[in-house]
C-alpha cells in the first residue's frame, strides 16, 4: 500500500475525493498527511473529521520561499509519502523542491493543458469562446502547470455557462480523474517516458481520457 501526502490551500474537494476513495478501497493508499499553506482552509476540517493527520505550513509566516519550502519538506518527509498530490495547492514551488520529488508529485489543474496554465482558467476559456474545456492530472516539473500528463477530462462548454457553472462541471470531472490517476500510480502502472506518461495495461484502463459526446453537453458520470 502506498502512502500519500496531499497538499491543499482551500476547499479540499479533490482531497476529499481521494480520502473517500482510499477509505472505500478504490485506491491502494493510506493518506499519511494533509498539509495546507492556509490555516483557514476548509479542507483541513474535512481531513480531520475523516481521521487524517493534518499540518499547517503557513507561507506568510516565513521570511522567504526557501524557508517556507524547508518547513514544507519537513512536514511532507515526516509522513514518508510515496506520492505527493497537489490538490488545489496554490503556491508555486521552486525547481529544487520539485526536483526532490521528481516522479512522485502529481497536480490537478482545471484546464486542458497546455491550454490555460495559471489561474482563472474557466473565465479565460469562456472569454475565448472555446467549445471544450476540462482538467488535467500531470506530474509536476519545474515549469508551472507543465509536466507529463497522466489523464485529461473534457467537458463541453454550454451556451448558458458562466464561470460558476463551468467550474462546477469541470470539478466533478476533476474528482473522478484525480482518483483514477492516483489509483494508477499506486498500482505502479505509470512510467514517465520523456514528455509522456506510459500506462501499463492502458487499454484495460478506462478513464484516463474522459470526453463528452456531441449529443450530451453535460456529461454525467458513467
Ligand atoms: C480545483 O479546481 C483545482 O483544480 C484547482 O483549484 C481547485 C481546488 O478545489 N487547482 P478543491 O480545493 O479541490 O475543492
Amino acid at each position: 500500500m502506498k502512502r500519500l501526502a496531499i497538499l491543499i490551500s482551500g476547499r479540499g474537494s479533490n482531497m476529499a475525493a481521494l480520502i473517500e476513495s482510499a477509505r472505500a478501497g478504490e485506491i491502494d493508499a493510506a493518506i499519511g498527511i494533509v498539509i495546507s499553506n492556509r490555516p483557514e482552509a476548509a479542507g483541513l476540517k474535512i481531513a480531520a473529521a475523516a481521521g487524517v493527520a493534518t499540518a499547517i505550513v503557513d507561507h506568510r509566516s516565513f521570511a522567504d520561499r526557501g524557508e517556507f519550502e524547508r518547513s514544507l519538506i519537513a512536514a511532507i518527509d515526516g509522513a514518508a509519502p510515496d506520492l505527493i498530490v497537489l490538490a488545489g495547492f496554490m503556491r508555486i514551488l521552486s525547481p529544487a523542491f520539485v526536483a526532490r520529488y521528481t516522479g512522485r508529485l502529481l497536480n490537478i489543474h482545471p484546464s486542458l493543458l497546455p491550454a490555460y496554465p495559471g489561474v482563472d482558467t474557466h473565465r479565460r476559456a469562456l472569454a475565448d469562446g472555446v467549445r471544450i474545456h476540462g482538467c488535467t492530472v500531470h506530474f509536476v516539473t519545474a515549469d508551472v502547470d507543465c509536466g507529463p500528463i497522466v489523464a485529461q477530462g473534457a467537458v463541453a462548454v454550454a451556451d448558458g455557462d458562466d464561470e460558476a457553472t463551468l467550474a462546477a462541471r469541470v470539478l466533478a470531472v476533476e474528482h473522478r480523474l484525480l482518483v483514477r490517476a492516483v489509483r494508477l500510480f499506486c498500482a505502479d502502472r505509470l512510467t514517465i517516458a520523456g514528455a509522456r506518461v506510459r500506462i501499463r495495461g492502458e487499454t484495460a484502463e478506462p478513464g484516463v481520457l474522459e470526453a463528452p459526446s456531441d449529443k450530451a453537453t453535460n456529461s454525467a458520470p458513467p
